[in-house]
């Protein structure tokens, strides 16, 4: 999910800042913004999954904050000897899952880091799965080698061209195979990134698409988050030639107290955190 760091612009305090001296919403340049992805995730991988590694499980299938599990949603449908793609896969807990359900996993991310957690959650369980490094813009597989892609608040948030994903996510999928993503539900952009009652107050327009960026001293993209409209989100799915079939949004359950970020059971009542596209390619 995004950056433990909060995004309303106001910035988080220096002592969690690291090499961020602002942070705020401004546009910057597409190379810039889509570099700064792999960086921050190498620097913050033992962080991130030291936050949120018990929340997620090492070979566990979670696809939101909202705690929704795969296997109860059963959103790839039956995946037992399917090949699979998981994309933004940071430490592979999905995928790592996907194995023991008996699915032919490739998990595939851009950070060496979040890849280093992945081995390590591989030693520390036994599973095995497959990892290649790569930026989900450029997928090195070739052209119809998968049966199933999905990627749970990977890659997509963290480039100014998601629309690159889509394209390529298409190419490596069979005919009738299906691509599902999870991401920030678009509608939280307007809202604060504060899990308590505060943060239920919109102080930002849906429609600005100016990404949330920090910058470190010298000025350098050091994170970047993009946002995207639910037309968007849609636009940029169907010009991958992909066919849209629904849209998730998990409700908060009643039995999730923990928060991530600005996600959490107090805003869980009112808004919806989390949405998850359901799509595939046509024959
Ligand atoms: C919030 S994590 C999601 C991973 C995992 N599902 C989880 O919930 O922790 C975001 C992941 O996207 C990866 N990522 C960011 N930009 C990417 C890109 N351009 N291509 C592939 N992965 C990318 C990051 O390295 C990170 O591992």
């Amino acid at each position: 999910m995004t950056s433990s760091l909060p995004s309303d612009g106001s910035g988080p305090p220096p002592s969690a800042l690291g090499r961020t001296a602002h942070a705020g919403y401004h546009d910057v340049p597409d190379a810039e913004g889509g570099r700064a992805g792999r960086s921050w995730w190498d620097a913050n991988a033992e962080e991130y999954t030291g936050e949120h590694g018990d929340f997620l499980g090492a070979a566990d299938f979670c696809w939101c904050p909202e705690g929704l599990r795969e296997k109860d949603a059963r959103l790839l449908g039956e995946v037992t000897g399917r090949r699979v793609l998981e994309v933004g896969a940071g430490g592979a807990q999905c995928s790592r899952w996907l194995v023991g359900q008996g699915a032919h996993v490739v998990a595939t991310d851009v950070s060496a880091g979040m890849l280093d957690v992945a081995a390590a959650l591989d030693r520390k369980t036994g599973a095995r799965v497959p990892l290649v490094q790569a930026d989900a813009r450029s997928l090195p597989f070739a052209d119809g080698t998968f049966d199933a892609a999905f990627t749970s608040f990977g890659a997509i948030p963290f480039v100014p061209d998601a629309a690159r994903i889509h394209r390529e996510v298409a190419r490596v999928l069979r005919p009738g195979g299906t691509w599902t993503f999870s991401v920030t539900h678009p509608v939280r952009w307007s809202f604060p990134d504060d899990p308590s009652l505060r943060g239920l107050t919109a102080d930002r327009s849906y429609f600005d698409r100016r990404p949330y960026v920090e910058t470190d001293a010298a000025g350098h993209v050091v994170y970047a988050e993009y946002h995207r409209t639910l037309g968007d989100h849609v636009r940029d799915v169907v010009a991958a030639g992909l066919a849209l079939t629904g849209v998730v949004e998990p409700a908060w359950p009643a039995d999730n107290a923990q928060v991530w970020g600005g996600w959490g059971p107090v805003r869980g009542a009112y808004l919806p955190g989390t949405a998850i596209f359901r799509t595939y390619r046509p024959d």
